[in-house]
């Protein structure tokens, strides 16, 4: 009968759920019950539904990325005028962190062209994108972040905000998590409580405005937290798939999510929090003391019971991990653990001797991952502390040109730190050929992989010196704390570590630390490092990356034993080409190599005020033009052998100086080369 009621309602529903399909969904909870919800999201990487019906995006472990998609995919855009649709949508979210208020990373709304977001990385890429694709238009990506980590490499605010990444980590406009109160009071909100926040994102498509507004509670403030113009016509494509992404780092949180609402075209239909489901293990003081109050002392006795068994708890444990080291950022780990991945420390497993201990290759139980193991012998426990405090900033520094260090042990008078595993060892392999160790044969380093290699290590220099919150002096920059990952990227290791060996040192007796022939001729006067002795380390290395040979090179000949001075001699005499390493041949960028020429000479003026700031040098080398690095100024006096003070002597003295803190085999080079030049 086409004329009944009950054909008209099956026709509308018929048409309701066609386009609610493909323009409108609700989830309360994600469990695929029958209210609403649906177990159809796509879910990637570690994202799990719990039978709770929550939405799990990662765990405590770190490292791991997340991804849950509405299954398919949406029409964003007008087809024919390529302009993006309004779109309204909003979601409730917990953030738990492994240690209260240690964050690790964060959640991200996503709009993207695949659900998979195929080679995106963890920590603070969010599981958006990876070093090379930021900032990339191609990318088609928009994100609201929920942060938790302050990156400074993306110029983070804090490390609880919230903010728009367009095809970027970079976030515009950004600010931290706050919410507006009914009386209009702005109040503060913490991402990483623990507690179900709720968020609204509405674009209005024909204003191109966007709104990002945050609650802990079901109602939305009437004032959005972000509210700004932006066109997202060119950031997204026709057909989008919408979802979210989260992310650990060196810390982990668990990002979970309760509900989620979407509407194109319109204004999204609003979630009730009380209707979701809630954290698996409420944390609600209010309802224990209501309880406690109004069931009797029998309630109040097993409390008391309870505490005292956790003091005991508290006490046992107190001696094993002190207070202050679980304030300690990064992830500690437990000794078992490393000593499994290290399968027990075997001499098969040892990587190399660095300068303050033994580092061995790892690989972690249960992630499988690699991973470098320093151990590092202490025995001043104030020393320790001190240095686990550096650690703890350490921890945060984020570079890509940083080894990541991703956590830390301590058993007895031992510290052990826990790095990423670089495949392709150290920089010094590659440069010099040691036959004496019987080292496989390394391939010769071309000139684009090796001038690369030197603008990494400069602009991670940059970023200790400049761009993070401390100036962080390295101390010990040389070709063996240069490694290479799989993909031949420089990455500085080591940092923090030269200064572990001051605290210590008997402070009579305190000298300069670092290594031969990086030394800055000041250092071995003042003992004191500054940003101007890593530059000159820095000088030295450039050197010996476009010479292919160490600062002394015992078996070379006579006038050509110091690399600096053969180096400046060249220069001045205009036969640069010869010190290039001959292994290249003529196979090399001639303005840069002029470029790193004068820039590793410029560094390496004894005189700390004539060289360049580490800013500058970075300017230089990546411009790559020679004609815009000043002229030098001539080889300084102070080279030639003389009377003058804090020039060549130093530099040999340094040589003897340093020899007695260094291996064997590097001090009889330093007093090989003080015999041969003195
Ligand atoms: C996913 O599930 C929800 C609710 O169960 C439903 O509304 C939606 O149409 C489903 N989407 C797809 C693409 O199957
Ligand atoms: C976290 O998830 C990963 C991957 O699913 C799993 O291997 C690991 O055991 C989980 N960790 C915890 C603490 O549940
Ligand atoms: C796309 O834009 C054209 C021109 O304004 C309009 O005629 C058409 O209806 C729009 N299509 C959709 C799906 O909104
Ligand atoms: C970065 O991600 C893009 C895809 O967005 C991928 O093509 C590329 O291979 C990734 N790069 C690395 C180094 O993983
Ligand atoms: C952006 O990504 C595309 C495709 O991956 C690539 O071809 C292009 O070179 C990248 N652009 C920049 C500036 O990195
Ligand atoms: C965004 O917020 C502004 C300011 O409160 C408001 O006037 C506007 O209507 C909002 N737009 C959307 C799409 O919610
Ligand atoms: C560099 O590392 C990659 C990845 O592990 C490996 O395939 C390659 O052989 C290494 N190259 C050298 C020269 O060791």
């Amino acid at each position: 009968m086409p004329n009944s009621p009950i054909f008209f309602t099956l026709l509308l529903s018929l048409f309701l759920s066609a386009s609610a399909q493909q323009d409108e969904f609700v989830y309360i909870g994600f469990s695929g019950d029958a209210d609403g919800g649906g177990s159809n999201m796509s879910l990637n990487d570690v994202a799990e539904i719990e039978n709770s019906g929550i939405l799990r995006l990662t765990n405590e472990t770190s490292r791991l990325i997340g991804h849950a998609f509405y299954p398919a995919a949406l029409r964003f855009r007008n087809a024919t005028t390529g302009v993006a649709f309004s779109f309204s949508t909003t979601f409730a979210f917990a953030i738990v962190p492994e240690y209260p208020k240690l964050g690790g990373h964060g959640l991200a709304f996503t709009i993207a062209p695949t659900k998979e977001l195929p080679g995106a990385l963890p920590s603070q890429y969010l599981g958006l994108m990876n070093a090379s694709d930021v900032g990339n238009a191609t990318n088609h990506v928009f994100a609201v972040e929920f942060d938790t980590v302050q990156d400074f490499e993306f110029d983070d605010v804090n490390d609880n905000h919230v903010g728009v990444d367009v095809n970027s980590l970079v976030s515009y406009p950004t600010a931290s998590a706050a919410y507006y109160g009914n009386d209009g009071v702005k109040k503060d909100l913490n991402l990483k409580g623990g507690y179900t926040i709720q968020a609204w994102v509405d674009y209005d498509g024909a204003e191109k405005v966007l709104n990002v507004t945050l609650s802990p509670f079901s109602t939305k403030p009437s004032t959005p937290l972000l509210s700004f113009q932006v066109d997202l016509s060119p950031v997204l494509l026709d057909d989008m798939f919408v979802g979210f992404s989260a992310s650990t780092g060196l810390l982990a949180s668990t990002h979970y999510l309760f509900g989620w609402s979407f509407k194109m075209k319109g204004a999204c239909r609003s979630l009730e929090l009380s209707s979701l489901p809630s954290l698996p293990q409420p944390k609600k003081k209010n309802v224990t003391l209501t309880v406690a109050i109004s069931v009797t002392t029998f309630v109040l006795l097993i409390a008391a019971a309870a505490a005292t068994a956790y003091l005991f708890y508290w006490i046992k444990n107190a001696d094993v991990i002190e207070a202050w080291e679980l304030n300690c950022g990064p992830h500690r780990f437990a000794y078992e653990e490393l000593k499994r991945a290290t399968e027990g420390f075997r001499d098969q497993q040892l990587l190399g001797f660095g300068g303050f201990g033994k580092v061995y290759k790892g690989t972690l139980p249960g992630s499988r991952v690699e991973v470098a193991v320093k151990r590092v012998s202490h025995e001043s426990r104030q020393g320790i502390r001190e240095f686990l405090a550096e650690i703890a900033s350490v921890g945060r520094l984020r570079h890509r040109n940083l080894v990541q260090l991703r956590g830390w042990c301590r058993r007895r008078g031992d510290l052990f730190l826990v790095y990423d595993y670089m495949p392709n060892g150290s920089l010094d392999k590659f440069l010099f050929r040691d036959d004496s160790l019987g080292q496989r044969p390394r391939p010769v380093l071309s000139w684009p992989q090796r001038f690369r290699i030197l603008r990494g290590v400069a602009s991670a220099l940059l970023y200790l010196h400049e761009e993070w919150e401390h100036v962080v002096i390295h101390r010990d920059v040389k070709a063996s704390n240069v490694l290479l990952d799989a993909e031949f990227n420089p990455r500085l290791g080591d940092f923090g570590l030269a200064k572990l060996h001051d605290h210590g040192a008997n402070p009579s007796t305190t000298r300069a630390v670092g290594t031969l022939g990086y030394l800055a001729p000041e250092l071995t006067r003042t003992g004191k490092a500054t940003t101007s002795s890593d530059v000159y380390a820095f000088g030295t290395l450039v050197l010996e990356v476009v010479c292919g040979r160490r600062p002394v090179e015992p078996k070379a000949l006579p006038e050509e034993l110091v690399l600096v001075d053969w180096v400046w001699e060249r220069w001045t005499s205009g036969r640069w080409a010869d010190v290039v390493d001959h292994r290249l041949g003529d196979d090399y960028d001639r303005e840069e190599a002029v470029v790193a020429i004068k820039v590793g000479l410029w560094c390496s003026h004894p005189s700390a005020a004539a060289r360049p700031g580490t800013r500058e040098v970075v300017r230089y080398l990546d411009r790559g033009d020679a004609a815009e690095v000043p002229p030098l100024a001539g080889p300084p006096e102070e080279y030639d052998a003389g009377e003058s003070n804090g020039g060549f002597d130093d530099f040999v003295h340094s040589y003897l100086a340093s020899s007695e803190k260094i291996s064997k085999g590097s001090a009889a080079l330093g007093q090989e080369a003080s015999r041969t030049c003195v």
